[in-house]
């Protein structure tokens, strides 16, 4: 078992690991990089390199982080507004993000790179953002973590990349990449943290040091920078559950696709058709303009919005089996699957026992249309909508949905019903019904 174990370690090493030359490359173009920067700012600024690429905890074709230090006493939007204007002139396609402010991110000489601006501390407790602690991971694990165990973190990094756990952003609500580093100091290699997670419950709580607070997510691990801290704060219940499964499932039998799952297929609109139809179930399906706000906004919005409208269809009655949310380069998909499409035009309500008072008042309101069943009376009523579309309409109407999304739904959303958007939907919609485990594909 071990051997084979190693066996497909060894391949996984090899396809994603850099090779000396590439190496060599990602040095030189990080070390010009922080030249070019040191160039455009005056030199009180500090531009350090950060990041995997700094730790030697990189798969290929990894992004370069620099950060750049700024003094304490500089004001916030000074910083930010210098960083973004530095790298709309230095990077190639370069496109805002947000962090706890913003930062940037483009392409250096081919090269992925973000750089961000954080103040220059030597104390975590001068922390002014959450970005500050930065430096500080890349010292922590540059001290800490040997050369053998930079492999480890690699190929726990290409395991989490290959079940789509692998990121801290609001995508994913994964592992981020300074998570997987101390997962393995902690347990010294990919094998281990494996072995340990198989086990792990809801609440599970690493010590990397002692804690000074407790905290409510399902994964815990203490900072070992900061104690306040829980580095895998991000991590979803479903994306903990996915990793102790997968933990489970692949150590009964090791297999690359874990590590490189086969993409799925897209269907035909025949085939999803048929699916649909084998199914027996209805879909709603409901587009609009992306909203023009950075990823890491968009994606938590997009999310309560969905949550919103499921818990809404849900008082309304419709059963809903699966839904789901496709964030494309223009356009936001949501899809719902319910059970009907269509519910019966009436509700039946239930009135009080007759034993009680107010009997009289349920009874006066609903005239002659009351009537008794066992000890109680009864009415039915006719239902404000009963087909899903409708009760969509209604719902967006009346419900706050997310700033950035209110607008967008009112003015240019679509309803899509009919098996007209199969066609239009194909590669959404594949993915939406295709519900196996992704190293089963
Ligand atoms: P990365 O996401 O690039 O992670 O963030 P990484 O450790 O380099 O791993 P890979 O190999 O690229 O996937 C780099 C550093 O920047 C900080 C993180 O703490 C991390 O240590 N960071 C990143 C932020 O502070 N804010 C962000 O929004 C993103
Ligand atoms: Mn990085
Ligand atoms: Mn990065």
């Amino acid at each position: 078992m071990t051997t084979k174990l190693k066996r497909i370690e060894d391949k996984v090493l090899d396809r994603v690991k850099p090779n000396g030359e590439e190496k060599e490359e990602i040095q030189r173009v990080s070390e010009q990089l922080i030249e070019v920067i040191e160039e455009y700012l005056e030199t009180s600024v500090k531009p350090r390199l950060v990041g995997s690429v700094s730790k030697g905890t990189y798969l290929k074709d990894p992004d370069i982080d620099v950060f750049v230090r700024f003094s304490l006493s500089t004001p916030k939007e000074e910083m930010e507004e210098k960083i973004l204007k530095v790298g709309r002139k230095i990077l190639d396609e370069t496109e805002e993000r947000y962090a706890e402010h913003p930062y940037i991110h483009g392409t250096f000489q081919g090269f992925k790179a973000d750089i961000v601006p954080c103040y220059d501390i030597e104390k975590i407790s001068q922390m002014k953002s959450a970005v500050d602690r930065t430096p500080f991971h890349t010292d922590h694990v540059k001290e800490h973590l040997s050369s053998e165990q930079r492999d480890e973190a690699i190929l726990l990094k290409a395991y989490l990349k290959g079940i789509d756990a692998y990121g801290a952003e609001a995508k994913v609500w994964g592992f981020s990449g300074y998570l997987c580093e101390l997962l393995i100091l902690h347990h010294g290699s990919f094998k281990n943290v494996l072995e340990n997670a198989k086990d792990w419950k809801p609440g599970k709580t690493i010590e990397t040091v002692e804690g000074k607070r407790s905290f409510d997510d399902p994964l815990v691990v203490i900072d070992p920078v900061d104690p306040e801290r829980n580095v895998a704060s991000p991590v979803s219940l479903e994306k903990f559950a996915l990793f102790v499964l997968s933990s489970k499932l692949f150590l009964e039998e090791p297999k690359l696709e874990f590590f490189f799952p086969n993409e799925s297929e897209e269907k035909s609109a025949e085939d999803l058709s048929r699916i649909l139809e084998e199914r027996g179930t209805d879909l709603l399906g409901w587009r609009f303009p992306k909203p023009d706000i950075v990823k890491d906004n968009l994606y938590p919005q997009v999310q309560r919005c969905i949550k919103k409208l499921n818990q809404h269809l849900t008082r309304k009655d419709f059963e809903i089996l699966h839904s789901d949310h496709f964030v494309k380069d223009d356009v936001v998909l949501l899809i719902f699957e319910v059970e009907h499409a269509e519910l019966p035009k009436i509700r039946k309500h239930r009135g009080p026992p007759i034993w009680i008072d107010n009997t009289e008042d349920f009874i006066r309101k609903y005239g002659e249309d009351a009537y008794l069943e066992g000890e109680r009376v009864w009415v039915d009523k006719k239902r404000e909508n009963y087909g899903v579309k409708d009760a969509m309409e209604q719902i967006i109407k009346e419900v706050d949905l997310g700033s950035s999304i209110n607008p967008k739904l009112e003015e240019k959303g679509e309803f899509l019903v009919d098996k007209g958007w199969i066609e239009e939907e194909k590669s959404a919609l594949s993915e939406f019904l295709d519900r196996k485990f992704s190293w089963e594909h």
